[in-house]
């Protein structure tokens, strides 16, 4: 059988750079990197974020697309050819991806209603107090926006690789660049502002606590889309010509690149706009879109304009990212069940939806149902992001680490790339920093998720 023509195949290095780009630029870089480098101290915790991105996260970026171009196989099956006791780090990547992709679409659907509130120039209704918290426990209203965004994602996964996923990248990813550097320079040029960019820039040493270290180890992971088995699926549809360790650094780029843009973009017009506000950079996630920055567009002149602007922006951020979620779902029905694709996205966008319902009803009418103390929406994500999502990235460290032996992944990265510079870093970081950094993430945050620590 030939397996290039039934799975789909990336047209060439740029098609995939930007599919995979174009997941790693999510919610992530917009709501929780300015926050976090506001808290740890500006450009010295971008400085350590480089730091973990360019060791830590170009390793397993590199091993899971090597993995999966190696195999031509979805996660599942990729590690059992590779190793058979080692399937289950498929069976955890999937799973991750098919509990994170229900709960994104609801966000993706929340960004939707507010890039709508802000297009019909209901502002000072969206900025309002209390706006937020009446709309999440609306029920019908949330359910409704998910239903669009998961249609939005849904019809792109349709299309196929090359002619959906390929296509719809290639021109959201420029459109997204052209915006946020757009806003970044109208925020630049508001009174006031310069003061914010000073604070983001100069770096302040002194917060490099071994708390930063960890939340942006965390973040780098999630930013980068590792371990919830996306990197091995996209990897699977990337030609073999094509320079994987190029690839890579490609991709670590553009996803820092526009994480610190979104920082320029946010914080300087706090500083500009609201002082007060600026005292208060304490709200990162969903307080920080949909309650602070509402409320600094309704200020600031031209917010409604550059509201607007700012939602489409990050709703193409979080279809882009909620595309490769979702393939990641389709490809190993495809794979395992021999389905056809286009039943596989049908299966896709039902289980998007309805355990998407899930997380609505946690806001909603079932609000009063916590597990853990956590809302169904926040025990979705501490779920998968810090125990299945570890336990994946150190059982990779182990099996090409150790078991296997690195050669496995820098052969297949040399097949295609005529350099590979940072080979010995890769084969130290693959052996010892990964097992240790993925351990200690995965502990701290459960410490953190149940308030022994704050992040
Ligand atoms: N990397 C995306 C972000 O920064 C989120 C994401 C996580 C996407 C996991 C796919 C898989 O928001």
């Amino acid at each position: 059988m030939d397996t290039t023509n039934t799975r789909g195949q990336f047209s060439n290095k740029l098609g995939f750079v930007l599919a995979a780009a174009g997941s790693s630029v999510g919610l992530g870089n917009i709501w929780r990197f300015p926050y976090y480098t506001a808290k740890y101290g500006g450009a010295a915790f971008i400085l350590v974020y480089v730091l973990v991105a360019v060791t830590i996260g170009f390793t397993l970026v590199a091993t899971e697309i090597a993995i999966g171009r190696k195999t031509s196989l979805s996660p599942i099956p990729a590690y059992r050819k590779l190793c058979a006791k080692f399937a289950f780090l498929g069976l955890f990547a999937d799973l991750a991806a098919a509990i994170i992709t229900p709960y994104y679409s609801v966000i993706g659907g929340w960004v939707i209603k507010y890039f709508k509130e802000f297009l019909v120039g209901n502002v000072s209704g969206a900025a309002s107090d209390g706006f937020f918290g009446e709309f999440i426990s609306g029920n019908f209203q949330p359910a409704l926006y998910l239903a669009i965004f998961t249609l939005l994602g849904g019809i792109v996964i349709f299309g196929g690789v090359e002619k959906g996923i390929e296509k719809v990248n290639k021109i959201m990813m420029p459109t997204l660049v052209v915006m946020i550097v757009g806003l970044s320079i109208y925020g630049l040029t508001l009174p006031g502002a310069m003061e914010g960019l000073e604070f983001l820039l100069v770096p302040d040493f002194s917060k490099i606590t071994p708390m930063a270290f960890i939340a942006a180890t965390g973040q780098m992971f999630y930013s980068l889309s590792i371990a919830m088995g996306i990197l091995v699926t996209y990897g699977s549809y990337m030609q073999k010509k094509d320079d994987l360790a190029q690839a890579t650094l490609q991709i670590e780029i553009f996803d820092t690149a526009v994480a610190i843009l979104a920082a320029v973009m946010i914080i300087p017009p706090i500083f500009a706009v609201s002082p007060n506000m600026a005292q208060d950079l304490s709200a990162a996630g969903p307080g920080l879109m949909f309650v602070t920055l509402p409320k600094l567009f309704a200020i600031m002149p031209g917010g409604r304009v550059v509201g607007a602007f700012f939602f489409f922006l990050v709703l193409l951020a979080a279809l882009t990212s909620s595309i490769s979620l979702m393939e990641a779902i389709l490809s190993p029905l495809v794979d395992g069940y021999k389905i056809s694709r286009n039943k596989a996205a049908t299966y896709t966008i039902g289980w998007t939806f309805v355990i998407g319902m899930l997380s609505v009803f946690g806001y909603g009418i079932w609000s009063d149902f916590t597990i853990f103390g956590l809302q169904i929406l926040d025990f979705m994500d501490f779920i998968s992001n810090y125990v299945l999502m570890p336990i994946t990235a150190f059982g990779t460290a182990i099996l090409i680490g150790w078991i296997l032996g690195p050669k496995t992944v820098t052969d297949e990265i040399e097949r295609s790339s005529e350099t590979f510079r940072r080979k010995p870093l890769y084969n130290f970081t693959i052996r010892y920093l990964v097992p240790v950094a993925t351990m200690f993430i995965m502990v701290m945050h459960i410490l953190a998720t149940f308030g022994v620590v704050t992040l």
